[in-house]
């Protein structure tokens, strides 16, 4: 079947009711019709993540806005003539017609548009937004291949291939509040670049940190050990190490397995690069997996917290 093909076929299966995952720009998700609560839930088994843990509903025109706000939102559509479509979620007061199961039972709802050509062809195939997580296992690796899913979610009737995913880390997510808006997961768009199209809610709530509800401090593990180099356990002397470093190692033979990040450090290639590495190193022989930190700049925030997360639960072991 051709791509055009495949899409058509998708958008019929979600329109019925089905679960598809699709690539986007930053990570392949698993979608269902946000009006749906039955498939909407379907994706919630399928990824065994619990139900408190609120969906990004992804939409590809801005006419749809008005299924899903509850009142229109100038800082929305100011943020969205920059980034949209692009790896920017924004979370706002929600219609009451969006179903309680997408949003955790929360009054507001995240919403993004993807920029990637096969997400925004498959909503308009699908009459309808989008509700998708990111398509991986709960607390597991996110997926930037159409093979990542397929080992992660065997279940699920349909994937979309679009390749490999083009930035590699999820979208940032920002909350507008009546006084500014807050940062809730960092990603491609920094918070200096929203600061400047909203330069008037910019400074209220700069400095305080409120998760959302599915922001653990675990997330994105591999099922094997990672640690930050500075941080490597004592006991590993007989073990097969790999090791994911930001630019080139000059310890490489010390190591089973070397993923390099980005060999000219560059912070966007490595974000790009960051979790096909850590999948890679699941998927190999090596035992352990060490990871080099990258500089909290920009698009290097999203890594570290990313990286934190994969680390945390090993970190807390020993
Ligand atoms: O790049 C992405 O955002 C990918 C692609 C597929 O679009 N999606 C993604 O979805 O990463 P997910 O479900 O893995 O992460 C969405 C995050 C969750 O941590 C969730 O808590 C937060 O967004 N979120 C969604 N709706 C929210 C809401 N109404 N309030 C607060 N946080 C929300
Ligand atoms: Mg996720």
């Amino acid at each position: 079947m051709s791509i055009e093909e495949d899409i058509a076929h998708a958008g019929k299966l979600i329109h019925e009711g089905g679960v598809v995952a699709f690539p986007t720009e930053t990570v392949y998700g698993l979608g269902a019709d946000a009006f749906n609560p039955t498939a909407v839930a379907r994706v919630f088994e399928l990824k065994e993540r619990p139900s408190f843990d609120p969906l990004i509903v992804h939409i590809s025109s801005l006419d749809q806005l008005d299924l899903l706000w509850k009142r229109k939102d100038e800082r929305l559509l100011k943020l969205a003539e920059k980034f949209w479509p692009g790896p920017l979620t924004i979370v706002v007061d929600k219609n009451n017609a969006v179903p309680g199961i997408v949003t955790s039972g929360l009054n507001t709802v995240g919403i993004r548009m993807p920029d990637h050509p096969v997400a925004l062809a498959l909503i308009n195939a699908a009459g309808t937004p989008i509700a998708a997580p990111s398509a991986n296992k709960f607390g597991r690796i996110s997926p930037t291949r159409a093979d990542h899913v397929r080992r992660q979610l065997p279940g699920i009737n349909f994937i979309l291939d679009g390749g490999d995913t083009r930035v590699g880390i999820e979208s940032t997510v920002i909350a507008l509040e009546q006084e500014g808006f807050r940062l809730l997961r960092p990603g491609a768009v920094t918070r200096g670049e929203i600061a400047e199209v909203l330069p008037e809610i910019a400074g209220a709530n700069h400095d305080k940190v409120k998760h959302s509800p599915g922001h653990m401090h675990s997330h994105y593990s591999p099922r094997k050990p990672l640690y930050f180099i500075s941080e490597v356990p004592e006991n590993t002397a007989n073990q097969n190490v790999g090791l994911i470093s930001f630019g080139k190692p000059d310890n490489a033979s010390h190591y089973k397995k070397v993923e390099i990040l980005s060999d000219s450090k560059d912070l966007k290639e490595a974000a790009v690069n960051l979790f096909r590495a850590m999948h890679q190193m699941e998927d190999s022989d090596v035992d352990l997996i060490l990871v080099e930190p990258v500089p909290e700049v920009g698009i290097g925030l999203a890594i570290m917290d990313r990286l934190r997360k994969a680390t945390f639960q090993y970190k807390n072991q020993t």
